[in-house]
């Protein structure tokens, strides 16, 4: 079975018959190839997805997005199994955030709270005092006393944004992600003024300049429910391509567009390459042997899921 090319109805509906026989739950990230969003039970964004690996009642989670969110959920439901199709499925805000290095960071600002995005390593999420997505990171440090510090990492454009939000000063890791920071500003605007009725809608994780022209700046799900519930008709989307799936279903009527990056005229640079490893071949593949497994040592585990639990809490 390994390997073979299979028609992707016929690949959709084993992996469905694979997980009610294996009572296993698939969630997707907004960002999947969309034949993987289809046959997955839930598709949504870090924050939503993580609420829904905690309240999992089945045996096997199968998470399709990258290694990160597989690790929260493992985190958060440490007595299941955790399966994600490709290990390789990376992030480049968590990869350069290296846990010895951020510890030394933590370190040398003494008496700061650590809010950390969700976008990290197991590691440095056990040296972090809160966990956030970009769904609740202003509502997060907005509930921090006033006049306590903060550290917040790894994502500094996400940093910044939430600074100008909340008004707070805050000690930035200079991490970024490298799809939100391939968008070209030159091409963007030319798209703009080809369609001068467009709104663009951006992730908080694209640069300050492109935030600054955007109509509304929200997390993956609320980029959607923007869409949908506002009266325009043309929108132009920063943030990875796999999402126009997901809003064109829920916003059928209205015209989307890709905002444009810096290395060619296809938008292929706006996919993330982490997401993009996986298939549904692999998916497949991940459900029948029930690997590859995430496994987290239980002290580490023990560390991780205190952050974690407290930005469930609070938002
Ligand atoms: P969301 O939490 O908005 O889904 O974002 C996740 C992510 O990785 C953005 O690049
Ligand atoms: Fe990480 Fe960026 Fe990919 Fe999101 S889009 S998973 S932040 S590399």
């Amino acid at each position: 079975m390994i390997g073979l090319k299979k028609d992707t109805a016929l690949l959709q509906q084993e992996i469905r018959e694979l997980a009610q026989l294996k009572n296993a739950v698939i969630l997707a990230h907004y960002y999947q190839y969309p034949e993987i969003q289809e046959v997955a039970d839930f598709v949504g964004d870090s924050l939503d997805l993580s609420r829904k690996a905690k309240k999992a009642g089945n045996d096997i989670i199968v998470f399709a997005g990258v290694k990160f969110m597989a690790e929260t959920a493992k985190i958060l439901n440490p007595e299941k199994k955790v399966l994600l199709p490709d290990l390789a499925a990376g992030c480049s805000l968590a990869d350069n955030c290296p846990p010895g290095e951020f510890k030394k960071f933590v370190d040398a600002h003494p008496g700061h709270t650590v809010v950390t995005y969700i976008n990290c390593s197991a590691e440095v999420k056990a040296i972090s005092d809160i966990i956030c997505t970009s769904s609740n990171a202003e509502q997060i440090v907005n509930r921090i006393p006033a006049d306590q510090p903060i550290i917040f990492a790894p994502d500094a454009n996400l940093g910044r944004y939430v600074i100008k939000q909340t008004g707070r000063q805050m000690v930035l890791w200079n991490g970024a992600c490298v799809v939100h920071e391939a968008f070209s500003i030159d091409k963007l605007i030319q798209l703009i003024n080809a369609h001068p009725q467009a709104r663009l809608v951006a992730h908080p994780e694209s640069e300050e300049h492109i935030l600054k022209i955007a109509d509304f700046t929200g997390s993956t799900r609320k980029m959607i429910d923007y869409i949908k519930t506002d009266d325009g008709h043309t929108y132009i989307v920063a943030t990875e391509v796999g999402i126009l799936h997901q809003m064109q279903k829920e916003a059928p009527g209205k015209t989307l567009l890709a905002a444009p990056s810096h290395e060619d005229n296809t938008c292929a640079c706006s996919e993330c390459a982490f997401m993009k490893v996986n298939t549904l071949e692999k998916l497949y593949n991940c459900l029948l042997h029930e690997g590859p497994e995430i496994k987290i040592e239980p002290e580490l585990v023990k560390k991780a899921v205190l952050p974690l639990e407290k930005m469930l809490r609070w938002s």
